[in-house]
């Protein structure tokens, strides 16, 4: 927790027109400077930014805040980087809370990962320069320089222990902690050999992990880094930093299957795209997303696993959705991927697809549409069985009524009548509580706990990770509802519980809010032990997700996370 005199401190040091012109263009305007909005397109500018108040304010779109709330809105940093942001530029240190400090052996661990695989990356790259083998293949991709040096793409040698040419020390422990080397039985070798390496940079444009490619036929295609202490897949996105400004331009991201799809549209001029890194599309990446770009375009291949990872991401996305921030679905023709269709077709086509591609909407009724005749009175009700798991999804008001009128045309019933078959008539089934339940209720789920202890200390949601917890259960996404809730609004501290509970007052999560308050009311929880909570909570879950994947591993992978939940237990309170 970073405390609140340090926070008053360094806004009154830092002056919010410097951080803002960082990004955006400001002119004088009397009291005021002006500018385009970066949050919204515009073409005459409705940002202002106020030297007096140190506030920011788009008269546009309505966003506003201070300095740090500007990082993060416009940065998609979190509230602990912003500060330090800020904090850096002003020279000051941000005075680390010694309750909830990790310890120093563990930040100095992390340190090292950071400057090992920032030496490995280097290593590869300066590799590459003396490998023919693999510039040609670069080439032969249609790679430029320019590109391969944007992307620090490099290479592995063809060597068991190739790093030993970067690291003195090739025992370090530290290396296999990175993911980097490989040891088993006494023996330690390198994890990338004779592949071209795609490093993996976090949004501060560190290295944290690898893809390695192998160059012709070979298995697998693409080796990627285990999950360390630096990498977790589900939250990283690759080539974020690179589209960093591409997105802002366009205002749009897209979003990709593959390390090459991303490279390849880069240098082909198409440089808002990101890629998922060889995971479904989670929560996490669909939240992060949605803070840095006012459009989302999904891009996948047009043959049927590329449509199920499409219904997957619309699954994940539709408690996240916003009203005012399009999230849209691109399918190229069958054969085609990014890369592909981009080299076949060039820029202009690519962008005019991803233009043209259907909206989540379309989408979502396309399917259920697909599915149910809705020429019959049978296929019309199914239809609205259908719907109504997805629509009940939706937290963002005005878009779930837009859907639910949609919806009502197609099964040719009206409004009123869809919204009481699909159980949405908020107001007036609130107002009559529901009859105390006579049966013995089973124990909460760790997603009721959850919500329970975000519902105590909304700014927790800042450390949550979404992905941990089940969106098909009412609870998971009440969770995620509020975390994007949480995370929009300004710095997450202002809101209370009351505000939540009045914000989702009408979603269709206030059900699961209101049971969480109501089990409130009979135990008494400081904040202090609703943090230490959240962490067991996470910690509970993790060792669960790894007994599941237990019986799929074997070998080094194995021990690895057996160790690992071996940690999480003596985690355990
Ligand atoms: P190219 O064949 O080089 O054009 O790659 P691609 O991007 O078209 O690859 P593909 O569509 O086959 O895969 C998309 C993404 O899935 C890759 O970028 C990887 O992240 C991941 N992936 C592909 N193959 C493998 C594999 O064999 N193992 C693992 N772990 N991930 C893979
Ligand atoms: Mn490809």
């Amino acid at each position: 927790m970073i405390p609140e005199s340090f926070k008053q401190d360094l806004l009154n040091r830092v002056d919010i027109v410097d951080v803002v012109s960082r990004y955006v263009q400001l002119k004088k305007g009397g009291a005021n400077f002006m500018g385009l909005c970066p949050f919204h397109t515009e073409k005459s500018p409705s940002f202002t930014v106020s030297p007096a108040k140190q506030f920011y304010h788009c008269f546009g779109c309505g966003q506003h805040g201070n300095a740090i709330g500007f990082l993060m809105a416009y940065a998609g940093m979190g509230y602990v980087d912003a500060v330090k942001d800020l904090a850096a530029g002003a020279g000051l240190t941000v005075p680390e809370d010694t309750s909830r400090q990790r310890p120093k052996e563990e930040r100095d661990r992390e340190q090292d990962l950071y400057a090992l695989m920032e030496r490995a990356m280097e290593f590869y790259r300066a590799e590459l320069k003396k490998s023919d083998k693999a510039i040609a293949y670069l080439k032969g991709r249609g790679l430029s320089g320019e590109i391969a040096a944007r992307f620090r793409i490099g290479y592995a040698p063809d060597d068991w222990q190739g790093l030993k040419g970067a690291f003195a020390d090739y025992d370090n422990r530290a290396l296999v902690d990175a993911g980097l080397v490989i040891a088993t039985e006494g023996k330690r070798y390198d994890r990338f050999r004779d592949r071209v390496m795609f490093p993996i940079l976090n949004a501060r444009g560190a290295t944290i992990g690898f893809g390695g490619r192998v160059m012709g036929e070979g298995e697998p295609k693409y080796l990627n880094s285990p999950e360390t202490a630096l990498f977790e897949k589900g939250r990283e996105l690759y080539g974020l930093v690179q589209a960093r400004e591409a997105m802002r331009n366009s205002s749009r991201v897209l979003v990709v299957e593959g390390y090459m799809d991303v490279v390849a549209l880069a240098q082909f001029g198409v440089g808002n795209a990101v890629a998922t890194l060889g995971t479904a599309t989670t929560p996490t990446h669909v939240g992060k997303l949605l803070r840095l770009a006012e459009e989302i375009v999904f891009c996948f291949d047009g043959d049927a696993a590329g449509r199920k990872a499409a219904w997957r991401a619309l699954e994940v996305s539709l408690p996240l959705a916003l009203d005012h921030k399009p999230l849209r679905f691109l399918f190229l023709p069958e054969g085609d991927d990014p890369d592909s269709y981009v080299r076949n077709h060039g820029k202009e086509a690519f962008e005019r697809l991803a233009g043209e591609s259907q909206t989540l909407s379309g989408f979502l009724l396309g399917e259920l549409r697909a599915d149910n005749d809705l020429a019959t009175p049978e296929g019309r009700s199914r239809f609205l069985a259908a719907a109504k798991p997805h629509l009940e999804k939706i937290a963002a008001k005005g878009f779930r009524l837009q859907l639910v009128k949609e919806v009502a045309q197609l099964a040719h019933v009206s409004q009123d009548e869809a919204e009481q078959l699909l159980g949405m008539r908020s107001t007036s089934t609130y107002k009559h509580p529901a009859p105390a339940r006579v049966q013995a209720s089973p124990p909460p789920s760790l997603e009721s706990k959850l919500l329970r202890v975000l519902l105590i200390q909304p700014k927790l949601t800042a450390e949550l990770d979404l992905e941990l917890f089940d969106q098909n259960l009412p609870e998971g996404r009440a969770v995620a509802a509020l975390a994007v809730r949480c995370r929009i609004s300004e710095s997450g501290e202002s809101l209370t519980q009351a505000g939540l509970i009045e914000a989702f007052a009408n979603s269709p999560h206030a059900e699961s809010l209101n049971r969480a308050r109501a089990s409130l009311l009979e135990i008494e929880m400081s904040e202090e032990v609703a943090a230490q909570e959240f962490r067991q909570i996470h910690i509970q879950r993790r060792i669960e997700r790894i007994d599941q994947e237990l019986p799929r591993l074997s070998g080094v992978e194995l021990a690895r996370r057996l160790q690992e939940q071996a940690e999480l237990k003596n985690q355990r309170a």
